[in-house]
């Protein structure tokens, strides 16, 4: 599975590069507003920081919410690096505009998606990733994991090439619940890839061998 950090934050993208275990780095505005960055230029020069700090693949979202405004955004977005992958939010003119990119041999990324209908309308307009928001839908009491299952199943039937990118990740269970499920992404905090680390018989085993280690070489 891969591991896609959901952060525009560089310091935080460069440690988990530096952990050697990121494929990627998903984006969206709450998250670059987040950073404070604004304004066109600024929007796309931290776009290029960020490809430059990772190998993978960089999740950019276009603001516009109609097809034609759309395409020329993400058309802009995809001259800054040839990692980045247009983010296309799942509304009627955002499937237009993915089979329209799609045919055109450019990325995407279709976001916001709840359901398994939308995530079907995703593969067949031919997105590269679908965006399923798990935490999301924990928040409001249905299981983001059951969706998880559900695309992964329905993507199986049909050879769909779509990844299952399982996003709004919150926490570690999130992410071993995704390797269980099959997803082929999961984009979440660095907190909850770190959090992967923790276990108490580690730490005291470790503890252990060095005081072992230590008695016996004094
Ligand atoms: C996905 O690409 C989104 O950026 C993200 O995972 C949303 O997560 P949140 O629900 O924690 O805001």
């Amino acid at each position: 599975m891969k591991f896609f950090i959901d952060t525009a934050n560089l310091a935080e993208i460069k440690e988990a590069q530096d952990l050697g275990v990121l494929d990627g780095v998903t984006t969206n505005p709450s998250l670059m507003a987040k950073e404070g960055i604004s304004g066109k230029d600024n929007v796309f020069k931290h776009y290029k920081a960020i490809c430059d700090i990772v190998t993978g693949d960089v999740s950019a979202e276009v603001i516009a919410t109609d097809f034609a405004n759309m395409i020329k955004e993400g058309e802009e977005l995809v001259t800054i690096d040839e990692k980045i992958v247009v983010k296309i939010p799942m509304i009627k003119d955002g499937i237009k505009a993915i089979k329209y990119f799609s045919d055109k041999g450019i990325r995407t990324n279709c976001t916001l998606v709840f359901s398994a209908g939308q995530a079907l309308l995703a593969a067949k307009a031919g997105a590269t990733y679908v965006s399923p928001f798990i935490g999301r839908l924990d928040d409001i009491s249905y299981d983001g994991m059951d969706l998880i299952a559900q695309i992964v199943n329905i993507y199986g039937n049909y050879g769909y090439e779509t990844q299952v990118l399982a996003a709004s990740v919150r926490g570690p269970m999130h992410i071993i619940k995704c390797a269980e499920y099959g997803a082929d992404v999961m984009t979440g905090p660095l907190s909850a890839m770190l959090a992967l680390l923790k276990h108490p018989l580690t730490d005291s085993g470790l503890e252990k061998f060095l005081a072992d280690h230590k008695k016996a070489n004094s």
